[in-house]
């Protein structure tokens, strides 16, 4: 189970309703080690897949629209992280899912959970003062 904590508060509501719910997206991910063998675990796991992309491409739409608002000078260099994330996510293999399904899930969880509370507290950081003061909400 995967925890909010207070370091991720960016202070802008709507970015920090949308960073809780990609880690409840994770612990989803995180309840399917559960449910494995489950008859219906294969489709479940391309829900949420299906999910965190659609999930993420919107988060990540809603920050650059920020920043091309806002003029925040990093946009570039913090838009080439989104996308490589987009690129990762679309080259996950969900065939090999049958192949070993707790490895598969466990992979998976480890890359995208480091890659969001990573980026969260580095990237997003980043840009947290200066949305703020010019009131981005
Ligand atoms: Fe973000
Ligand atoms: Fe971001």
């Amino acid at each position: 189970m995967f925890h909010w904590q207070a370091e991720f508060e960016l202070g802008i509501t709507s970015i920090d309703n949308q960073h809780k719910k990609l880690i409840e997206i994770g612990n989803r991910i995180n309840e399917l080690l559960e449910y494995q063998d489950d008859e219906d675990d294969y489709n479940q796991i391309l829900e949420v897949l299906e999910e965190l992309k659609s999930y993420t491409d919107y988060h990540f739409k809603t920050e650059e629209e920020l920043f091309l608002k806002y003029n925040y000078p990093e946009f570039h260099l913090h838009k080439k992280e989104h996308d490589n994330f987009i690129r990762y996510i679309d080259s996950i293999d969900v065939d090999s899912y049958e192949e070993d399904k707790t490895l598969f899930i466990r992979d998976l969880l480890q890359k995208i959970i480091n890659w969001i509370f990573h980026h969260i507290i580095t990237s997003d950081y980043m840009y947290k003062d200066y949305l703020v003061r010019l009131g981005a909400k």
